[in-house]
């Protein structure tokens, strides 16, 4: 008997050391990424009119750090920004390896962006992705560069040992293609292994310490974060952004947003042709169902675009967010006896390497020849479908979707700005060219040319980090080969999670077939039609070069154009306030009394938000009397209870206000409250100064 359990032991032991099961060390970290508030272009929808007014949800970067027993390190950031692009990733790991050395580098870090289109603009390097805000805005890039640096920071320095479960579910009621004729160019044995048109699977990384204790959860799910629609002007994390809030809070209590030790997160996936309007396209006058192929409503029906399932955008927000972070609950409250629970064991590793897309020369299995072909890439361009936008965001002329002919007069505009070559023209065929970005290089690139891939391998687990929006069937096909590939060489059930909008941006990614059908999507699959097949090439070799442990070349450096950066966007010239009335002096002072439904609304002189964007901070609180002396905060303008608005009132002399709302719900305590803001402003003779305003107390009652 002794000998028999001495034997379980010893060879428990030996595997614990084989597989290295409890091996690593895991950490979490969070920060505020918020970029300047009011004044600046939000990324995403490229709509002119979409300059921020003000601030509904904080941007957060949330990271996770895992290291294996031989010291091999991976990291992987999560962003509420529109996409990540390289000069931002570039300077993280500048400020990473002062801080830390070379442990953190290209090639080990992952940064992600969710997507949202209400997050602030002017960060990316290449003109196209910056005329729309008008060009480069240092304030955002430093904002989302040393946030992210932060929750990187905050990550490592909370490593500690710990596991990692994999689990997964399927959440229905949450999105829908809005592509659906491109999906169906797809062959049709390919479509029969799927029952939708997008992909259900919520994937979950859950990390917790060696006591069990939960540090944090990582989340993928297939979903656009345009809930909130073009014509939102307060920052947003959009719906993604709100399931973290929520998923926070649970583990959290008695944190503000933004704040505690447990980091919950929901990161892109295979996104591009996937929208959370649940309730579909339809005629904004008429009520009737758009043109399927062009999206497109007859005259006088109005604009065709999609919406739902809630009343207004907040309502579709909250409702999307709701849902995906209850199926994220679920997974973590579930014990592991009734779900697919799976922890992550084996060694950690990693892959990087730039490739020069236009020059692509490679042979790869081309779906429509149906063999092996030689793929070059194209320059860079965009085609007419393009600017048609898409039914989550319309574009601005009367461009359709599914367009495949030219026409003279936007060709005319199209040469003016630099002409495509017959070269482009043949390459992105049948892509009629609107704009040959790879061929414009004034007064720097307008789209990137040589693009990061890469690859992070924890044990059995393989993150693909993409560099742009895959649709749902470029998505799978890329997964389901990489984990055929894994499990060729010797993998074991290998899990793909495909983490989209990765490193750089370089707008869409669809299938060779559903390029064919030229809608948003297709007009932005900006290396032509051979994109995907590119793609597929080589993640397909990185992944075997990363299971042999085989170096591969690094390829040639994105140029560094920092330093040419235009902006059209000016500084805060300087900020007044009525005679009398100074900064924090409250214009609109609460009622006596409300109760639940009710919306406080308070409104403050006020300086220029840009003069101090309050990271980990916030603009104000709403306070909540305990005693005499104690007041306690009980929200903050990361809070989705909460808006923050701000209104120029007198352009010449520089007055603004701050309009600040708190809306009560069943959840708010009863009690005596009082709103007070914080802020600065820039004083015409120089210098920036802080202020503070406090409202009168009111009184929230019982229900
Ligand atoms: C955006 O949502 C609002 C409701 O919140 C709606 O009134 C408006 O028509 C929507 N616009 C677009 C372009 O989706
Ligand atoms: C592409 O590769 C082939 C075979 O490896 C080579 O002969 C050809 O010169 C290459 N073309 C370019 C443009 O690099
Ligand atoms: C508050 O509003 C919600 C949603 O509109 C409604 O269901 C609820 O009955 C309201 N509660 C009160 C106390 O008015």
């Amino acid at each position: 008997m002794e000998k028999l359990e001495l034997l379980i032991v010893s060879v428990l032991a030996t595997w614990v050391l084989i597989s290295g099961v409890e091996a690593y060390r895991v950490g979490v970290g969070r920060a505020d990424v918020t970029g300047p508030p009011v004044e600046i272009h939000f990324m995403g929808y490229a709509n002119l009119k979409q300059v921020g007014r003000g601030l509904h949800l904080r941007q957060f970067a949330r990271s996770f750090v895992v290291e294996d027993d031989n010291q091999r390190r991976v990291v992987f950031c999560t962003v509420d920004a529109g996409m990540m692009g390289y000069a931002v990733k570039r300077e993280v790991i500048k400020r990473l390896q002062q801080r830390y050395g070379p442990i953190y580098n290209d090639e080990n870090v992952v940064i992600s962006g969710t997507h949202t289109h209400s997050g602030v603009g002017g960060f990316l390097m290449h003109l196209l992705y910056d005329i729309s805000i008008l060009g480069f805005v240092p304030q955002t890039f430093e904002a989302l560069a040393q946030g992210i640096y932060l929750s990187i920071k905050r990550a490592n320095d909370n490593l500690t040992p710990g596991k990692i479960f994999l689990s997964k579910t399927s959440v229905l009621n949450v999105n829908i293609n809005r592509s659906p004729t491109s999906y169906l160019r797809n062959p049709e044995e390919e479509r029969a292994q799927y029952e939708h048109d997008v992909d259900k699977t919520l994937t979950q990384l859950r990390f917790v310490d060696l006591e069990n204790n939960l540090l944090g959860a990582f989340n993928w799910y297939a979903v656009h974060p345009v809930s909130m629609n073009n014509t939102n002007k307060l920052v947003s994390s959009d719906n993604v952004g709100y399931a973290e809030l929520l998923l926070e809070k649970e583990y959290n209590t008695n944190k503000v947003p933004g704040k505690g030790k447990f980091v919950g997160a929901f990161c892109s996936s295979n996104l591009g042709d996937v929208s959370p309007n649940i309730m579909g396209p339809k005629c904004s006058i008429s009520g009737n169902d758009c043109d399927l192929l062009s999206s497109k409503c007859p005259a006088k029906e109005g604009e065709c675009f999609a919406s739902g399932p809630g009343h207004d955008m907040f309502e579709s927000t909250k409702i999307i967010g709701t849902r995906l972070a209850e199926a994220a609950l679920r997974l973590l409250n579930e014990n592991s006896e009734e779900s697919n629970y799976r922890e992550i064991t084996g060694e950690v590793a990693y892959i990087h390497q730039f490739v020069d897309m236009p020059n692509y020369n490679g042979s790869s299995y081309n779906p429509l020849s149906r063999k092996l072909d030689i793929i070059r890439g194209c320059h860079p361009a965009m085609g007419y479908s393009f600017a048609a936008g898409t039914t989550d965001g319309p574009g601005a002329f009367n461009f359709e979707q599914g367009t495949i002919t030219d026409n003279a007069m936007w060709n005319a505009v199209r040469d003016f700005i630099v002409p495509p070559t017959q070269e482009d023209i043949s390459c992105h065929a049948p892509k009629p060219i609107l704009l040959a970005t790879g061929r414009a290089t004034f007064p720097y690139e307008w789209q990137p040319k040589i693009i990061p891939t890469q690859i992070l391998k924890i044990g059995d687990l393989i993150i693909a980090a993409v560099p742009g929006e895959f649709t749902t069937m470029a998505g799978r096909r890329l997964r389901n080969k990489l984990a055929a590939v894994a499990v060729a060489a010797g993998g074991r059930d290998t899990e793909v999670i495909l983490a989209g909008l990765s490193n750089i941006y370089t707008s869409y990614v669809t299938t060779p077939e559903e390029y064919q059908a030229q809608r948003y999507e297709a007009a932005s699959t900006i290396f032509g039609p051979n994109t995907h097949s590119i793609y597929m090439d080589v993640y397909e070799g990185l992944t075997k070069a990363m299971i042999r442990g085989e170096k591969v070349n690094p390829g040639p450096s994105p140029p560094y154009m920092n330093d040419r950066m235009l902006s059209m966007n000016t500084g805060v010239i300087f900020d007044g306030h009525p005679i009398g009335k100074d900064f924090g002096y409250v214009k609109l002072q609460p009622n006596n009394e409300y109760k639940i439904n009710d919306t406080v609304k308070v409104t403050f002189i006020a300086g220029n938000p840009r003069n101090n964007i309050f990271h980990e901070k916030t603009y104000f609180v709403i306070e909540r009397k305990i005693n005499e002396e104690r007041w306690k905060v009980a929200y903050t303008d990361a809070s989705w209870e909460t808006k923050f608005i701000w209104e120029r009132t007198h352009l010449i002399l520089g007055f603004s206000d701050v309009h600040i709302h708190w809306t009560i719900n069943t959840n708010t305590l009863p009690g005596e409250y009082r709103v007070r803001h914080f802020g600065n402003y820039k004083y015409i003779l120089g210098g920036i100064f802080p202020y503070e305003g406090i409202s009168q107390s009111f009184i929230v009652k019982e229900d």
